[in-house]
Order: structure tokens, then sequence, then C-alpha cells
């Protein structure tokens, strides 16, 4: 078994191990809908055992950047129905992450110019983009009142049943890298002193609510679930991660879900490189592998040699892979035939048009 065999997810079969992680390009329409250039990039990659898309609000509350396409309207829905069927066509299968950025946000993003919401008045210290591209003081946020929580956990409903409207095989519950469902599992930012703070039972309790609403939208099998054990972007930090993590992977386990994403990278963005932060040890994907009944993906900073390694010592089932992918439409192929890989260019990473998003070159055809 190595990263370009079969396997079976949800009940269905993925011709390689080669999974496209989310990644946010900040490329949507007006309107904050997919379009015809994304459904192009997404169909480009489809010869990658599971697409997962960029990370999507499931409400106008859970927007943080410029330009990220959400799936709480009937335009986006439509517009993602362009990027299913693209995929579709090209005989791949797609996820759509589900996002709440929470606290890393700002008013400027919000209906009425509200605050951001987060599960305590807890302000991260990073600027934040806003939606014309200039930065500003992250605010401090709003803690969340008990409705709060209750309409965020409905929206999550919806956007599952709306991903299926789209088009969607599954949905991934964005559960990593400091939005909002991680700032109510680390008590560095969770302060609350109800159900939803405290020990770590509490702390989890919205993520599992929002994972039980994915459930009862689209079923067990089509939800996959993303967490950074290991992570510190968006200024995160908890005082026993492994216990935190640990918890939440065998409560999310028990739901047999299609799979569970942990990713071991620190930063969420390739630009600040996996250099270890002192005072935070990684988490290696291993450590949850018992833990875990569902097939497990890693990710980050993995080469072909890397990832066929961690499926050959059973630490994971399959890898997904950011920054090459980007670069690396046909990144399978090159894994096949052993061609070097493009070099990303990162000034295009977020926002723009084609230029670093569809026009990276494929391998020539040479049969
Ligand atoms: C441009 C860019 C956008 C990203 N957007 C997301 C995102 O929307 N959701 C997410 O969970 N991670 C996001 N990430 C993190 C990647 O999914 C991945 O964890 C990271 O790039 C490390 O993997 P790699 O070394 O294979 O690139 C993003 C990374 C990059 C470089």
């Amino acid at each position: 078994m190595d990263i370009l065999s079969p396997i079976d997810i949800g009940g269905r079969t993925l011709r390689n191990r080669v999974f496209f992680a989310p990644c946010t390009r900040c490329r949507a329409d007006e309107h904050l809908a997919p379009h015809a250039l994304n459904a192009l990039y997404y169909r480009q990659r489809a010869s990658m055992g599971l697409i997962i898309t960029e990370a999507t609000p499931i409400n106008s509350e859970g927007h943080g950047y410029p330009r990220t396409p959400g799936l709480y309207t009937q335009a986006q829905i439509e517009g993602w129905k362009l990027v299913t069927d693209a995929v579709h066509e090209a005989g791949g299968t797609i996820y759509c992450q589900l996002w709440h950025v929470g606290r890393v946000s700002h008013n400027a993003y919000q209906p009425a110019g509200a605050a951001p919401l987060c599960p305590s008045a807890t302000p991260r210290k990073n600027d934040v983009l806003l939606p014309d591209w200039t930065k500003a003081p992250a605010p401090t946020p709003k803690a969340m009142t008990l409705d709060d929580i209750r309409r965020t956990i409905d929206d999550y409903g919806r956007a599952g049943r709306n991903a299926l409207l789209a088009g969607f095989d599954g949905v991934e519950l964005h559960g990593a890298n400091g939005y909002l469902p991680d700032q109510f599992l680390r008590d560095g930012v969770n302060q609350r002193t109800d159900d939803y703070g405290g020990p770590i039972e509490n702390r989890a309790r919205f993520m599992l609510e929002a994972a039980h609403a994915l459930v009862d939208a689209v079923g067990a099998s089509r939800l996959g679930v993303r967490l950074s054990p290991s992570g510190v972007f968006n200024d995160m930090a908890d005082s026993n991660p492994k216990a935190t993590y640990g918890h939440v992977v065998q409560r999310l386990s028990d739901m047999n879900p299609a799979y569970l994403h942990i990713t071991e990278a620190q930063e969420s963005d390739a630009k600040h490189g996996r250099a270890t932060i002192p005072g935070y040890e990684p988490i290696p994907a291993s450590y949850f592998r018992p833990m875990v009944k569902c097939p497990l993906v890693t990710n980050g900073g993995f080469t072909l040699e890397k990832a066929n390694h961690y499926l050959r010592e059973g630490w994971a089932d399959s890898i997904a892979f950011g920054v090459a992918a980007i670069a690396n439409p046909d990144l399978v192929e090159r894994f096949r035939t052993g061609a070097p890989l493009n070099t990303v260019d990162p000034s295009t990473f977020y926002g723009g048009g084609e230029k670093g998003y569809t026009d990276y070159p494929f391998l020539p055809v040479t049969r």
C-alpha cells in the first residue's frame, strides 16, 4: 500500500490517497459565490483522491477574509454547483470545508457592523485583513450568548444541507487553525464558566454539537473533521493539548465519521514555515492513531517519501497536500512518474485571478 493506492472513505472508493488540503484563495465573485474560474481550478486538481475545498463560511458572521466563498445563499449554492459538476465530470470527489472564523474577523465583515463572535471576549493579537485588503487591529469580540450558540449550530446544519444541494460528496467541519470550534476547545481563548467552558468535556461541546448537526444533515459517512492539535496560528494556546485533543478525537471517532483530518502543521500558512515554536511541542499523528477507528488523514510539510513512510508505518491512511497541490494540479501524475514539482508562488496565494491559480503548468502529455 502506498500513496497511489485506492482508499475507502465513507463507503466510496477513492482512486488514491493524495488529498488536496483545504486552501483559502480569496477569489470568489462580488456576491461571495464561486464562479467559472474556481470551477476550472478545482477541475484541474480532480485526479487527487479527495479535494477538500477552501474554507467556506456557513453564514455571514463566519467571514473574516476578503472574497471567501460562502454556502448560505442561493447564488453561492449555484456557484458551488459549477465546481462540483466540473470535478465530477473529471471523475473526482469533493468535500466542502465548513468554516466559521469566530474572533478572526472584524466589524467590517459583520451584519450591522457588530463585534465578531467568540466563546469569550478574548481578542487575538494579530491584525485582521479587511474586505478592502487593508489591515486593522483585531477588535474585542463578543462572548457568545446561548442563543448565539444555538443559532450558529443550526447554521452548521443548514450549510451541510446546502452542501448536498450544491452537489458535494461530503463536508469537512473546520475544527482547526484557531477558528470558532477551536476557540471553544482551547483554554487559551475559552474562559466561559457555563456548559461550554471549563473542563474539556464542556470546551468540546460546541465542536461536537456542530459535528452532530452535520451528521443529522449529511450523515456520518459524509462528514470529515479537521483538527490542529499542534497549531498556534491565530494566537492559539492550550494548557494541555494532548488531553484536550485526545478527548475530542475519541469522541469524534465514536461518531464513525468518513475521516478525521489531524494536521501536524503548526502554522496554517506555509509562509511561516514549520519550525518548532518554543514551548509548544508538535504532536505527531501517530499519537492519535490508536484513538482513531475511522480513516486518519494527516498533513503538514509532506514529501512523497515522507507520505509513503507514514502510510507504511500505519500512522495515517492518507495525506493532504496544501502548497504542493496549489502549485501542481497534476500532483498525482508527478508522484507516479517521479517528475519534479513546480515551485509555488506565495505572492499569488490570496486574491487575484488566473495567475498562480489556474496557470501552473501540467506535465507534457506523453501518451
Ligand atoms: C494559501 C493557503 C491557504 C490555506 N487555507 C486553509 C483553509 O482554508 N483551511 C484550512 O484548514 N487550512 C488552510 N491552509 C493550511 C493547509 O491546508 C495546510 O495545512 C498547510 O498548507 C500545510 O500543508 P502543506 O505543507 O502540505 O502545504 C492554507 C494554507 C495555505 C498555504
